[in-house]
């Protein structure tokens, strides 16, 4: 039996009954740890539970610190590139040319075999760390970071100055962008992008950044002035050019966008499937209204605001047969609402089309569309083309450690307006996980998956037998298809985030963010009282030992 892959094309399933295998999975789970599993980053055996600050890697596998936060990413002046004793960072202070906070999403560019740019979110801050406002804006946005491997093949940052100037960059708070889509007409350009939790890498290797939980920055941090209705957007950047503005879809809707997983449809047309990462919030579904015309190389060409595929388009959201408790294993019909001021219940809403995609939420309320137990990430299996979503957990739903609910549309994807649905596997101990967040599907469509339990929780019931947060892989197929396999356990308080392989697979690139969260003493990486937020690259010893 296998997990996702149904060994079908698109489109996939029509018959519920085929889904109903899937479903005895839950049921006969086994997480005793030394499981053996060759993924595409090498094989491993999987991982015990643990509760100590350290992060930790099946044998034979290494990590190195690519940048912590607070490292500096851009070195601007010119005056310390021939001396052989300066250290990177003597010359540059300011916070805007280090590397941001709370590091998250990371997208891979590729430039050369051995040369690439990571383009690595920042998401929240810690005001008890940078109190002052002026600062907290600098240290959110986006980083984007030149590596290049050394002579054993290993990604490290490029410490190279000219190459930083060429490409290092810090979109921030402070960062002016343009706009796109009908709310440009009340918004053609706006201040700053923040709460950058996820993302993607678009096939003509633009980078788009999502805005989650910006309430906080009004809400908790007290920005003054702050217009919330700048953000909650998706953010399209060129991180090819370092001078480029970035661009805010609203096309895509505002909510608290979690991720958006992409699809070239059949007919060529980008689908970017979303979640709201909220209580009762919704999923979402955007088809572009034109085929892909892209250059493939940004280098050389603007990023006009019109020109990408997510200028235009329409907006779904989806609404399920029955009303479930996702605390159960489940499945279903569903469909896809239009998010149009043309359908007449929105139309006595709202006055444009502008007013609704900056009420996203009120609009798929209006249309009775399904609430979810928080939808953070989702991801589209390559092997079967079906959309997983992370549904992290609900306290006010009474659903403590979250599921895998799966999508599969019952058309090409960019012209299926109903699909099948699956609440497939529960967290909790049977699955040996609890609160899944960040999820992404790997060439093989195993499925990678982090989990978020919060930091106050750690290791306390009814979480205490999953351990520190930890990264997980669902094989598809094989003996232990269905099965979460822990491949790494995250230092105390910390969740890791942004999983993203290298082109080669060779090397997997992570985000530990906030270790030391809910009090949690942590000394990672430094060993030192100070925990810091770091990206990482993983990588099996074996290449070149
Ligand atoms: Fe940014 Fe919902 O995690
Ligand atoms: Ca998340
Ligand atoms: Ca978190
Ligand atoms: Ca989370």
């Amino acid at each position: 039996m296998k997990f996702l892959g149904l060994g079908l094309a698109l489109p996939a399933l029509n018959s519920c009954d085929s889904l109903i295998e899937h479903f005895s999975y839950n049921e006969n789970l086994e997480v005793t740890p030394g499981l053996e599993f060759k993924s595409p980053l090498g094989p491993f055996k999987s991982l015990a539970a643990s509760s100590l600050d350290e992060l930790i890697l099946p044998e034979g596998y290494s990590y190195d610190i690519i940048r912590s936060y607070g490292d500096v990413i851009l070195r601007v002046h010119e005056d310390h590139e021939n001396d052989e004793n300066a250290e990177i960072g003597d010359c540059e202070q300011s916070q805007e040319l280090k590397f941001g906070y709370n590091n998250d999403y990371i997208g891979f560019i590729p430039l050369s075999s051995d040369e690439a740019l990571l383009a690595v979110n920042h998401e929240f801050l810690d005001p008890l760390d940078i109190p002052v406002e002026a600062e907290q804006r600098k240290a959110v946005g986006v980083s984007i970071v030149k590596i290049k491997k050394d002579s054993h093949g290993l990604w490290k940052f490029d410490e190279d100055p000219e190459s930083q100037r060429e490409f290092n960059r810090r979109i921030t708070a402070n960062t002016v962008c343009t706009v796109s889509g009908a709310v440009r007409e009340l918004y053609p350009e706006v201040t700053g992008t923040l709460a950058n939790c996820s993302g993607a890498v678009t096939p003509w290797n633009t980078v788009l950044t999502c805005e989650e939980n910006y309430y906080l920055f009004d809400e908790v941090y007290k920005w003054k002035n702050f217009d919330a209705k700048q953000y909650g957007w998706i953010v399209e950047i060129n991180p090819l050019k370092p001078d480029s503005k970035p661009i805010k879809h609203t096309a895509l809707g505002r909510m608290a966008h979690e991720n958006c997983a992409l699809v070239k449809s059949h007919d060529e047309r980008m689908v970017v499937y979303m979640g709201d990462d909220k209580e009762r919030q919704f999923i979402y579904k955007f088809v572009s209204k034109n085929p892909l015309n892209m250059p493939k190389n940004f280098k050389d060409h603007e990023l006009e605001p019109n020109l990408s595929p997510f200028s235009e388009g329409d907006l779904y959201v989806a609404k399920l047969d029955k009303n479930l408790k996702f605390t159960e294993i489940n499945s279903g019909k569903g469909k896809w609402l239009k998010l149009s001021v043309d359908n007449p219940v929105l139309k006595s809403k709202f006055k444009s089309q502008a007013e609704l995609l900056i009420e996203t939420r009120l609009a798929a309320k209006y249309l009775a569309a399904t609430p979810m137990d928080r939808p953070e990430s989702l991801s589209v299996s390559p092997k079967d083309g079906s959309i997983v979503a992370a549904l992290t957990y609900s306290p006010a739903e009474k659903n403590n450690f979250g599921s895998l609910f799966r999508i599969v549309e019952d058309n090409p994807h960019s012209e299926s307006m109903t699909f099948h649905y699956e609440n497939l596997i529960l967290g909790g101990k049977a699955s040996g996980f609890a609160c899944p967040d960040n999820i992404y599907f790997d060439k093989n469509s195993n499925l990678w998956l982090a989990t978020d339990i919060d930091g106050i929780k750690l290791n306390k019931a009814p979480y205490d037998f999953q351990g520190n947060n930890s990264l997980f892989i669902i094989p598809s197929e094989g003996p232990h298809a269905g099965k979460a396999l822990r491949f790494a356990s995250a230092p105390a308080g910390a969740e890791f985030c942004g999983i993203c392989f290298s082109e080669d697979y060779k090397t997997l690139f992570l985000s530990v963010q906030h270790p030391g969260e809910g009090g949690l003493q942590s000394r990672w990486p430094y060993g030192t009282n100070v925990a810091k937020s770091s990206l990482i690259a993983i990588y099996q010893e074996l290449e070149w030992w």
